[in-house]
């Protein structure tokens, strides 16, 4: 029976907020935004541990009090310059703990809204898959392409496009050697995408938002306040 480990890149300086704080450390419902994080993949039974990368220079993680996710948090200092850098680091240092076949859960540290009920459905239709998959969301809105003079250049087709959300959950082996492969990816399906492979796609909903620009952090903080989890 194939183990499963959480991956958390949290290396980013997170420069679309603005600001001195990278984003992970952002505060969002009295904790730092990444401690929601955590604690959503924590709560999950079925994933034995949780491994976080942080950049080798990060001044943040030590200021904070993480003993509630006790001995299945483990901290990696061996961010990258890239999210791929940060996270085929990160699953070079699980080499240890890690078997060729289990699954690895990579999720964004700034997507601190992941419902229990997301990762379930996530884990329930991607564990019995040969090649893995992620969740993400049909695109809604009309998509335009910019013309590079404020203008309007194009209209995209919008049928068929997703947005790719995380968790990403791919076999070990399989995610390290893409990624070791190509490192021009901006998340792991891509990388996956470019050895052949076609990931499974696992619906979600807009819940899982990735905290960008800094009105997202009222989004988020109303999300958790309001989606009815203990
Ligand atoms: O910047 P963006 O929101 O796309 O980052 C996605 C995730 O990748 C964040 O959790 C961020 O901390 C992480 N990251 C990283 N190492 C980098 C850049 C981003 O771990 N060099």
């Amino acid at each position: 029976m194939s183990r499963k480990f959480a991956l958390v890149p949290a290396a980013g300086s997170g420069s679309r907020m603005g600001g001195e704080c990278p984003k992970q450390y952002l505060p969002l419902a009295g904790r730092p935004l990444i401690f929601h994080t955590l604690d959503a993949l924590c709560r999950c039974a079925e994933i034995e541990a949780v491994f976080v990368v942080l950049a080798p220079d990060d001044r943040h993680w030590g200021s904070y009090d993480w003993s509630p996710f006790g001995s299945r948090l483990k901290p990696l200092w061996c961010g990258g310059a890239s999210r791929a850098e940060s996270v085929s680091n990160g699953l070079a240092a699980m080499a240890g703990t890690a078997g060729d076949d289990d699954w690895v859960l990579v999720h964004d540290a700034a997507r601190p809204c992941l419902s229990q009920a997301q990762l379930a459905r996530l884990i329930r239709e991607v564990g019995e898959d040969a090649v893995g998959g992620i969740l993400a969301v049909p695109v809604a809105d009309t998509l335009k392409r910019d013309g590079g003079d404020g203008r309007i250049g194009a209209t995209v087709e919008r049928s068929g496009l997703w947005q790719a959300q995380t968790p990403q959950m791919f076999r070990y082996r399989l995610l390290r050697r893409a990624l070791e492969a190509t490192r021009a990816v901006t998340d792991e399906a891509g990388a996956i995408e470019a050895q052949g492979h076609r990931p499974r796609l696992v619906a979600a909903d807009i819940t899982n938002l990735k905290v960008t620009y800094p009105q997202d952090l009222q989004l988020a903080a109303w999300i958790l306040a309001n989606r009815g989890e203990t």
